[in-house]
């Protein structure tokens, strides 16, 4: 079975890694370790079955503060009292192993975990920082955009808890 795995840089080739993007491979080099350490950010990566130390894809989960302001009305209302939401800070597949499902199967993970950290600190929304194309991806799997904020989108996490749900 498929899991992530805490980056380590000591197992993980992280200069192998090329999405595509440049700042999010420099991400996964420079930063993403160090901003662990800090407890900062946690990056987690899907290694290669057959070569462990091959990073098929990664992301990179924090908290945020919610703009309020630029939810739906209803949606404000209902939330004004909470100020953070999980962030999906950086999610990315290796150029090599994209179109096989792992983008998919790295956001499923990552928004289980999310779940499963708001039944002890509960937040109210998921949000994800998503430029370029990225937005599209997203929205098939229901995150929606904020009223006047381009590249960051949002999904509840009452959402989430029905679409997880086995
Ligand atoms: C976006 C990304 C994570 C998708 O990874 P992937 O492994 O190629 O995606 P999957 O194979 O799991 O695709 C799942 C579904 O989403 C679709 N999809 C993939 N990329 C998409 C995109 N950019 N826009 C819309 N749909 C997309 C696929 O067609 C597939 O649909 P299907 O099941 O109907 O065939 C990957 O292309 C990537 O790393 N891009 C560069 C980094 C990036 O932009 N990250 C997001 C910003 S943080």
């Amino acid at each position: 079975m498929m899991h992530t795995a805490l980056l380590d840089k000591a197992k993980h080739d992280r200069n192998r890694f090329h999405c595509g993007i440049e700042s999010l491979d420099n991400y996964l080099k420079i930063s993403a370790n160090q901003q662990a350490k800090r407890d900062n950010t946690r990056t987690f990566v899907l290694e290669d079955a057959n070569d462990n130390s091959h990073i098929v894809g990664f992301y990179t989960l924090t908290m945020t503060t919610i703009a309020l302001s630029a939810l739906p009305d209803k949606l404000q209302k209902k939330h004004r009292s909470s100020t953070s939401g999980g962030l999906i800070a950086r999610l990315a597949v290796d150029q090599r192993y994209k179109g096989q499902g792992f983008g998919e199967w790295l956001l499923i993970d990552a928004l289980r975990k999310l779940l499963t950290a708001s039944d002890s600190v509960a937040f109210p929304f998921v949000i994800v920082d998503a430029k370029d194309g990225a937005i599209r991806f997203y929205q098939r799997y229901g995150f929606r955009a904020f009223r006047d904020i381009p590249n960051k989108l949002f999904i509840t996490v009452a959402d989430l808890r029905v679409s997880l749900a086995r």
